[in-house]
């Protein structure tokens, strides 16, 4: 091993400590890295290369945060505790900019926020820059917004509140405008090989056989002409987004060095966005290669090195059977990410909602698989993305439907086409060959908060609200860091001023992107009004939940029959405890027959998590319209 030992800032102790974590952490990245450079002849070059980015960076590594690394040594499950709790937001949006932020955490200390998730704040091309997912600077904050020393400020004073910052590292594409694409469009082979590059449309007419289109309505193709260059360049997302080339050791490098650079300017999460994306290979739909893994484990191994209190979030919002791989498994076992998005949680409960009826999620949640022990995922209602119906025909058919005309529904069912629904949401990206429609929506909107205002009726907002927090009481109890997506907390509604701005317009996801509005915020301490009910009931949840360690992230999460249609139920167990969640997903009170509850192990008197409540199984127990219980047995 032939680390620089003369570096001044580091002691015996120090190095020997890096050499340590080598000797445990090495092996994993060979055997990783073996997978996608195992055939080139530099490949111990590469991987020493790869070393000693990280050495320098665990050279820089500031103290507090290696004391901060030592901490989760000792609590290595802080992100599955029972006590987290996040919340995603724009700077821009939220508070101004990230000076601005601090003003900001007691309002996010009052929710009961452990996780704050910023979106895209690193330096993008002008606009459009999809939301700042095109990437031009990666070491940069958006001017807009700050500085990279801003951010650092940041993260120190939510670390010193209990918050651990987030936020999103474009890993798979950059801008059109980053210094390397600029590059690669003077000429320089060097920067091209950054890149997916092809002279003529015979590779990539192959390619394109079995790519799948993403943004079909306003990207069309997964290729295009650039003319300095006079290539074809991969771009799976936008035109500005160009897909990076991981098989060229260079671009693995020049992304760890950003990992860690971020790390050591005190982010504790990085969601890896679009990781699904990052190998290709002829013949295949190009997602969740073996190889996208092995970068990604070999990211995790190097990032060790030097800031072992890093956690990976994986953005992969990609079929059910294909995700949990992101959280490592076989061989890689608890080796790949901690994180990862619950996308089908999130899609089956929009489905029950529509359709009153949890056959098929019970069904279809049953069929995924449980996660590594050192994982969790993060659940949410509702994100800054688009609602894709992830729902897999075989599934639906198990169950005596057909995946295509049930997709159909909830499309129509949330964009408002669907007689007497009382969502109001849009299509995001209708593809005419698969007749795929996607959906936008404000979380409130689109569980009937708006039309109920609309009409201003009691009865019909008193239903949108209980639908807002039984979806959310799902979030906080089906195990994992439960995401509260900005503005969700007091209910704001669809945002349609996007349709004003140029830049916004063809995307309709900035119809729940919407500004916050500090002065609805104020009635959060309001029971009479939407905004205050639902405040308090998430805040209420955020407290349950931490008074509930049975919730950790490693006990299993099982769907489970409750012998009632309407009423969703899940266990969760482990050493710390059973608990029982149901969710009545109607506007009918339910019943779940006793003898199921003491099938299922829940016998006499039951607590009630939520409101300490007992509940006996002698009677059959009753579900109010769109009511959950968190039951314990005594
Ligand atoms: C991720 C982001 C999405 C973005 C895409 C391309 O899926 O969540 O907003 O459009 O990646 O970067």
């Amino acid at each position: 091993m032939n680390t620089p030992k003369s570096n001044p800032r580091l002691t015996r102790l120090e190095i020997s400590i890096f050499e340590q974590r080598c000797q445990l952490y090495l092996p994993d990245a060979h055997e990783a890295l073996r997978q996608i450079y195992g055939e080139r002849e530099d490949f111990d070059q590469w991987v020493d290369e790869f070393r000693q980015i990280a050495f320098q960076a665990y050279a820089r590594r500031p103290a507090p945060l290696r004391a901060l690394d030592l901490q989760r040594l000792h609590e290595p499950d802080w992100y599955q505790r029972s006590d987290q709790v996040g919340y995603i937001c724009y700077v821009d949006r939220f508070c101004g900019t990230l000076k601005k932020l601090p003003e900001k955490i007691p309002y996010l200390r009052e929710l009961g926020v452990t996780y704050l998730h910023l979106m895209p704040l690193l330096q993008p091309g002008p606009d459009p820059n999809d939301g700042g997912y095109a990437v031009m600077n990666y070491r940069e904050v958006d001017p807009r917004l700050g500085t990279m020393r801003d951010l650092a400020q940041v993260a120190k004073k939510l670390r010193e509140e209990g918050i651990s910052l987030c936020i999103d590292l474009v890993c798979n594409h950059t801008a059109d405008m980053h210094e390397w694409a600029v590059k690669a469009k003077e000429g320089d082979p060097t920067y091209q090989d950054y890149y997916l590059t092809f002279p003529d449309r015979t590779l990539t007419d192959q390619y394109d056989q079995t790519l799948r289109e993403i943004f079909p309505e306003t990207a069309p193709g997964n290729f295009l002409y650039i003319e300095e260059m006079k290539q074809w360049v991969w771009n799976t997302f936008n035109r500005y987004q160009w897909d990076l080339n991981y098989a060229n050791p260079a671009v693995f490098g020049e992304m760890l060095e950003i990992i860690l650079y971020l790390a050591n300017n005190g982010v504790e999460v990085l969601r890896l966005d679009a990781v699904a994306f990052m190998w290709k290979k002829m013949g295949t739909s190009c997602e969740n290669l073996p190889e996208a893994h092995a970068i990604l484990q070999a990211f995790r191994a190097f990032s060790k090195l030097a800031a072992p209190g890093l956690v990976f979030k994986a953005e992969a919002i990609v079929a059910p059977q294909d995700v949990v791989p992101y959280l490592g498994t076989g061989r890689f076992t608890n080796k790949e990410c901690e994180l990862a998005y619950h996308n089908s949680l999130m899609v089956y409960m929009w489905s029950m909602l529509a359709e009153r009826n949890v056959v098929l999620s019970t069904y279809s949640l049953q069929e995924l698989p449980e996660i590594p022990s050192i994982a969790s995922w993060v659940t949410y209602v509702r994100c800054h993305d688009d609602i894709g119906w992830a729902i897999m025909d075989e599934y639906a058919a198990a169950v005596g439907l057909n995946g295509f005309w049930h997709r159909s529904f909830l499309s129509d069912f949330y964009s408002g086409d669907f007689e007497g629904s009382f969502a109001r949401g849009t299509v995001f990206q209708f593809n005419p060959e698969t007749m795929d429609r996607r959906i936008s929506g404000a979380c409130a909107s689109l569980a009937g908060l708006e039309t109920a205002l609309e009409g201003g009726d009691p009865y019909e907002i008193e239903l949108a609200i209980r639908r807002i927090l039984l979806i959310h009481n799902l979030v906080f109890a089906a195990g994992g860091i439960p995401l509260i997506y900005m503005g969700d907390e007091i209910g704001l509604l669809n945002d349609y001023s996007y349709t004003e701005d140029a830049a916004k317009k063809g995307d309709s996801r900035w119809m729940h992107r919407p500004l916050m509005d500090w002065d609805l915020a104020q009635q959060r301490f309001s029971s009479h009004q939407p905004a205050g009910r639902i405040f308090q009931g998430l805040r209420h949840l955020a407290q349950a939940r931490k008074n509930t360690p049975a919730l950790h992230s490693q006990a299993a999460s099982k769907a489970v029959w409750t012998h009632n249609d309407h009423v969703f139920g899940l266990l969760r167990y482990s050493p710390r405890g059973r608990i029982l969640l149901l969710g009545n997903f109607s506007e009918e009170p339910q019943q779940v027959p006793s003898y199921r509850l003491e099938e299922l192990g829940f016998q006499g008197e039951l607590i009630d998590h939520l409101t300490g409540q007992i509940k006996s199984t002698h009677f059959e127990l009753l579900l109010q319209p769109f009511e959950a219980l968190w039951l314990e047995g005594q």
